[in-house]
């Protein structure tokens, strides 16, 4: 019989900068479902990648000075080595840049053209033109850049479209077919409410910026992100050109997502599929983020989130176990060093090591390091059995359900349980006892075999562990180890040689890991400061410099905030009065996140006062305050001691 496939994806990730843990959570969870898969007999293919186009990474290369294609293939060097270190066992990874995806690409378009489900049109955004930028409303809130906090403009261009809205019934057709299409359940009512709104067409093509697949039938365009990013899970497989990869594993079975992209993975991705009348994905999961104590991860918050410094001091299976363990799958979680550390101690030094440690010890000292032939059963036998095999039979559908952490906590079930065992039948009093031996034979080859169906269990998740604990209990891969195996009890093979190893998971001295961990953090903030001084002038950045005269075109004075207040329309916005000398101006500033109007009023600022007049959501803004933006975000005074009207020069 043709073996079962199983085709599993992750989102593409931008290669903008190095990867957090926040983003390794899903591709963690992605090799265990894939490594379940195969262990429980199908046809694995698992994908990854890089989504490597756009505007943003456009800009991010310039400021590092490389081209985009030098930056990106850095960054993805580091992403594919980060793999590697976390022993994902991805079965290809794509790259948006590979000759076969742009192709491909192409070729989807010029499909959907043809069918008349792609046309040109003219777009309409918020567009800020110092960052050469269209923002949406949701990013532009008040009317601000999200990224340089300048005001933005309405401004039109022309753009090709997807017909999004043909596809509308369809859409909900087909959630109302598909109770399991999106899961968790709350995010498939956000989706349906979404789409009885109405859709609009989708805008797939930019000519502000050329970081992109060329529109094969108008140069100037190119294909702007979602349909580029969302076609790599058919062009890897080889479609249209190459079909048969594509025949044995579309549609996918799983597309592992984010949260905040589900929309683009449940409307967009499915109208497409639908116009290129291809089958739709059976299931598109949402699971949560992992956060940071007061908001989004990023590296400067007191705790590690670099995922290598993380593996190289705890190890690969203890960061998956963790990751996988902690957190819901589906919900928000908050990342601490204290979790990770009581996790590991607690459930793997613990309960796993322990046991581990403890039963190879005494099959040592009782037996001669020999797994004893199963003598005589006894009160508490019946009880662990039935622990072992009632757990093992719940794995799958728990792994179903993307449920990682109901898995691990069922497995553990069996290490507690079979901890317990060892308090309840207390091997050392029965090898007092030279009439015990038949049951202190039973019970350590209990404690082994326990151990033998854990070690199965935990493959998906932490194979270097179970492989270590086939090495101390003296298994021989294929003998006991494969997914059928862990619903039998008692055929762990007798007269095998057990040798004790490296405790699997050291104890952890917390406060001291706690201490170390906060001084690595400080020590690579201070490698960034100091790499970041260190970086020399590059040819790029000369050119980029403006002129004196650039400069003197700019009028700098000192102004007094004289008054303050809210902005009556966005929350963001203050209004500020300002004294410049003789006159008087008004100034809208987008820091109401980081100041009062009262801590504003009499501050002696630097001010911008020869910029055009806007209007900030109604409000006249004649000038700019200049504000210093802090490592963490926050926005900071510049003030000056001079009398109001000097100029800054
Ligand atoms: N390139 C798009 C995806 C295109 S898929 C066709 C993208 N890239 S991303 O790099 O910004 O994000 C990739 C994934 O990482 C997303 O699913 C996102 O939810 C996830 N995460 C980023 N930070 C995260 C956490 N802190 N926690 C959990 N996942 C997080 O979006």
């Amino acid at each position: 019989m043709d073996q079962k496939t199983y085709y599993i994806t992750t989102p593409i990730y931008y290669p903008s900068s190095n990867l957090h843990i926040g983003h390794t959570y899903c591709t963690v969870a992605a090799d265990a479902m894939a490594r379940f898969k195969r262990l429980t007999g199908y046809d694995v293919m698992f994908l990854t990648g890089t989504d490597e186009h756009g505007q943003k990474l456009q800009r991010v290369a310039q400021e590092n000075h490389m081209s985009p294609k030098e930056y990106v293939d850095k960054i993805v060097g580091g992403i594919e080595e980060l793999w590697k270190t976390m022993e994902i066992s991805y079965d290809d990874f794509i790259r948006t840049t590979q000759e076969r995806h742009m192709k491909r690409v192409q070729q989807l378009f010029m499909k959907m053209y043809e069918k008349g489900d792609i046309y040109k049109g003219s777009y309409e955004g918020l567009y800020c033109t110092p960052c050469e930028a269209f923002w949406t409303e949701t990013q532009a809130k008040d009317g601000l850049c999200p990224d340089c906090g300048r005001p933005v403009e309405t401004m039109r261009e022309e753009a090709y479209f997807f017909r999004m809205s043909k596809y509308q019934d369809k859409l909900l057709e087909m959630f109302e077919n598909n109770p399991d299409f999106l899961v968790p359940e709350s995010r498939k009512n956000e989706m349906v409410n979404f789409i009885k709104q109405g859709l609009e067409d989708l805008c797939i093509s930019r000519s502000t910026f050329d970081w992109g697949i060329p529109v094969p039938i108008d140069e100037k365009h190119v294909i702007y992100v979602w349909l580029d990013a969302l076609s790599n899970y058919i062009t890897a497989l080889g479609y249209p050109d190459e079909p048969e990869k594509f025949q044995r594993y579309w549609p996918a079975d799983l597309h592992l997502v984010g949260k905040e992209i589900v929309r683009f993975h449940t409307l967009i991705w499915p109208a497409m599929l639908m116009s290129l009348e291809l089958p739709l994905p059976k299931k598109v999961f949402g699971h949560g983020w992992i956060l940071l104590e007061g908001g989004k991860m990023s590296k400067s918050r007191g705790n590690v989130v670099d995922p290598v410094v993380l593996i190289e001091k705890y190890g690969v299976d203890a960061l998956k176990y963790f990751l996988l363990r902690e957190y819901s799958f589906g919900q928000d979680g908050i990342f601490t060093n204290e979790a990770l550390l009581n996790r590991i101690n607690s459930d793997l030094a613990n309960d796993l090591g322990n046991l581990v440690s403890r039963t190879v010890s005494m099959i040592e000292k009782y037996n001669g390091g020999l797994i004893p032939v199963p003598g005589e059963e006894g009160e508490f036998d019946a009880s662990l059995k039935a622990t072992a095999l009632e757990a093992a039979e719940k794995i799958e559908p728990l792994m179903d359900r993307l449920n990682f952490s109901g898995a691990l906590e069922e497995i553990w079930h069996i290490v507690r349980r079979t901890n317990k065992y060892i308090d309840e039948t207390t091997p050392w009093i029965l090898a007092k006892d030279p009439g015990g031996k038949a049951r202190l034979d039973a019970v350590l080859y209990n404690l082994a075999e326990a151990i033998r169906i854990v070690s199965v269990l935990i493959l998906p998740f932490m194979h270097n562990t179970a492989k270590q604990i086939w090495a101390q209990l003296g298994i021989r891969e294929g003998e006991g180890t494969q997914w059928a195996d862990v619903f039998s009890f008692g055929i762990l093979r007798s007269g095998a040689k057990v040798e004790k190893g490296p405790a699997l998971f050291p104890r952890l001295d917390i406060e001291k890991e706690l201490a170390d961990l906060m001084a690595l953090q400080k020590g690579e903030e201070k490698d960034r400061k100091e790499e970041e001084k260190k970086q020399p002038s590059s040819e790029a950045e000369i050119q980029e410099r403006i002129s004196m005269e650039d400069f003197s075109k700019m009028r700098l004075q000192v102004g007094e905030i004289l008054s303050c207040k809210k902005h009556p329309k966005a929350d963001k916005l203050l209004i500020s009065q300002l004294q410049i000398g003789e006159k008087q101006m008004q100034v809208v500033s987008g820091v109401a996140d980081s100041f009062t109007p009262e801590e504003m009023q009499g501050k002696k600022v630097i001010v911008v006062t020869n910029l055009k007049p806007v209007k900030l959501r109604g409000e006249l803004s004649e000038g700019m305050i200049l504000f210093a933006r802090d490592e963490d975000g926050s926005q900071k005074f510049v003030c000056s001691e001079a009398a109001s009207g000097s100029p800054v020069k």
